[in-house]
């Protein structure tokens, strides 16, 4: 059995992991324990320029927006106003009705020009770019009673946070092909904090409904805009193919926002997530494949996603996760050139026995469902002011395996026991690795050669009470 982990608050460290390959093979008598891999790491505060829009005569002036598709249209074409107070829903929908009717003729570009365009959720189509100017914000209205329910996702069962029925996203999408969503770093905002002062009061019968959500869906491209206050997890592909997500910001309060995740890959495949700065109130990315014996039988994983050249930020939970929900698998994930500041933790995988915080959707799940968890490798992990940089908790049912460090320097902020804490971890370490590692692990030169077998891969030192 493994436990879960309070782990303790990290300021000012720095995760900069650039290569990072766990590949977790999941059949379907293969799930859950409770495994945490944390490392934490060094800290540069990140920066970014902000070269957008100009101002002539003390007057913004808009840049053009180019034409991506054969057809562009502008909102206000169809009766949009965006003065932040006016419910623009029906305009949304009778554009994308009309881009609709495109699709066999290169498809259709959505222009939102500069304004505050409240909308209730709406759908979008196929062959559809949403571009958004730089100054158009679309805002989720916060009344719930705009948002439609709908049925629970096949492989979690449940809505998440409650059972039965869930919202669905603001902006949402089934069964497309070729989407893109971009623009001169519009926003997109979700207007959370209704919906999270509601949560946090118990007063919702139904799971919050995500920013961004799109179904059973493939050739996805969502770039160059900004993301914000998410009711609930921010941008969510789920059962997807050939998603790419370059150069977009997303932001949560870090406290108090609660599951507002930054992007969450759940059940896709062939999926970059690049050059994003995101900070917010819960994991920034979690790969995820759904819940105990929904997501068994549902069988999707979650595989050969490239994460790269991303500045991130979560005080809740971690930079990089994978699941909690991973019950249909994940497996080839490279992280590269990742860069964790002021957070609690860096890289986190998390799975039981059926699932994690000993939450799961109902009594049904299979308590023998145990996953496989091997061939993890970090390569240059550096950071500062980092309590615990490694904690590996397998268990006897749960062993981890084929676990490598190499290149990797982190900075202590106590320097006591329990530093590099492992149980039940098979693997090794090449050439110099500070802190230094736990006996479970063989020990090699920088060739790769054996110097040192371990005698002791079931040895456990693991304390939470870092
Ligand atoms: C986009 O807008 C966000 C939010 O205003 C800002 O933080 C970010 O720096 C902007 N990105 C670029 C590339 O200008
Ligand atoms: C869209 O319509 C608004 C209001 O009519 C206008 O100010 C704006 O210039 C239009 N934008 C484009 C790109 O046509
Ligand atoms: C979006 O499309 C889905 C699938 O057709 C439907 O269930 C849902 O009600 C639609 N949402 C809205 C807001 O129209
Ligand atoms: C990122 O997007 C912003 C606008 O949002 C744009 O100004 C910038 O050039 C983009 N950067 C890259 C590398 O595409
Ligand atoms: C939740 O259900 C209760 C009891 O049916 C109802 O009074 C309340 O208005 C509902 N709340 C929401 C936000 O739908
Ligand atoms: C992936 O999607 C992009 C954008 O729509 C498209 O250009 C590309 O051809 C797709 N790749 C594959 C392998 O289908
Ligand atoms: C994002 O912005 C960059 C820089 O302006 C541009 O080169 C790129 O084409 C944009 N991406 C999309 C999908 O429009
Ligand atoms: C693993 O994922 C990468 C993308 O990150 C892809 O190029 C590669 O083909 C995948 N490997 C396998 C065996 O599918
Ligand atoms: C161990 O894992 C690495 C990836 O981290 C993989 O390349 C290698 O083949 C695995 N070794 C064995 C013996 O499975
Ligand atoms: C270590 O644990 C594994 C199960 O995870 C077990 O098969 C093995 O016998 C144990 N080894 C020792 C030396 O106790």
């Amino acid at each position: 059995m493994v436990e879960t982990v309070p782990a303790g608050r990290f300021h000012h460290q720095r995760l900069d992991i650039r290569r990072w390959i766990p590949a977790f093979v999941s059949s379907h008598r293969t799930l859950f324990t409770t495994l945490w891999v944390f490392v934490f790491l060094s800290l540069f505060v990140w920066q970014r320029n902000l070269i957008d829009g100009f101002s002539f005569f003390g007057r913004t002036v808009t840049k053009p927006m180019p034409k991506l598709r054969p057809v562009a249209f502008n909102l206000t074409d169809f009766g949009a106003v965006g003065d932040g107070v006016t419910v623009n829903t029906e305009a949304f929908e009778r554009a994308v009705l009309a881009i609709s009717k495109l699709g066999k003729k290169g498809g259709g570009q959505l222009n939102v020009p500069p304004g505050r365009w409240l909308t209730a959720p709406f759908n979008l189509t196929s062959h559809m770019t949403l571009f958004l100017a730089e100054d158009a914000e679309i805002l989720g209205i916060q009344d719930e009673k705009y948002w439609p329910l709908m049925p629970p996702l096949p492989s979690y069962g449940y809505g998440r946070e409650h059972p039965g029925p869930r919202y669905g996203s603001l902006i949402h999408g089934q069964n497309l092909k070729d989407l893109v969503i971009t623009g001169h770093n519009g926003t997109i905002n979700g207007q959370g904090q209704t919906w999270w002062k509601k949560y946090r009061q118990k007063l919702l019968n139904y799971t919050r409904g995500p920013l961004v959500q799109i179904m059973w869906s493939s050739d996805i491209v969502i770039t160059n805009i900004t993301l914000r206050d998410s009711p609930f997890w921010t941008l969510h592909p789920y059962d997807c193919k050939n998603v790419t997500i370059r150069n977009v910001t997303i932001l949560a309060p870090v406290y108090e926002a609660p599951n507002t995740d930054g992007i969450d890959p759940d059940s896709c495949e062939d999926m970059v997530i690049e050059d994003c700065y995101i900070s917010v109130g819960d994991d920034a990315i979690a790969i995820k494949s759904g819940w105990d014996q929904y997501g068994i039988s549902y069988g999707r994983p979650s595989r050969n996603i490239l994460i790269r050249n991303l500045v991130v930020r979560s005080m809740v939970s971690a930079g990089v996760s994978i699941g909690s929900e991973m019950s249909g698998g994940v497996s080839n994930v490279t992280v590269e050139n990742l860069l964790v500041w002021s957070s609690r933790r860096a890289v986190r995988i998390k799975t039981a026995p059926g699932r994690d915080y000993n939450e799961h959707p109902d009594d049904n799940y299979d308590r023998k469902a145990f996953p496989i968890l091997e061939d993890i490798s970090f390569t240059g992990v550096h950071g500062q002011g980092v309590r615990v940089p490694v904690r590996i908790h397998g268990s006897s049912e749960i062993p981890v395996r084929n676990v490598t460090f190499r290149d990797m320097s982190v900075g202590l902020t106590y320097k006591k026991k329990h530093i590099f804490q492992c149980a039940f971890v098979y693997g090794r370490v090449i050439g110099t690795v500070f802190p230094a590692p736990c006996e479970n692990l063989d020990r090699c030169d920088e060739q790769e050669r054996l110097v040192k077998r371990s005698a002791s891969q079931n040895l456990t030192d693991i304390d939470y009470d870092f």
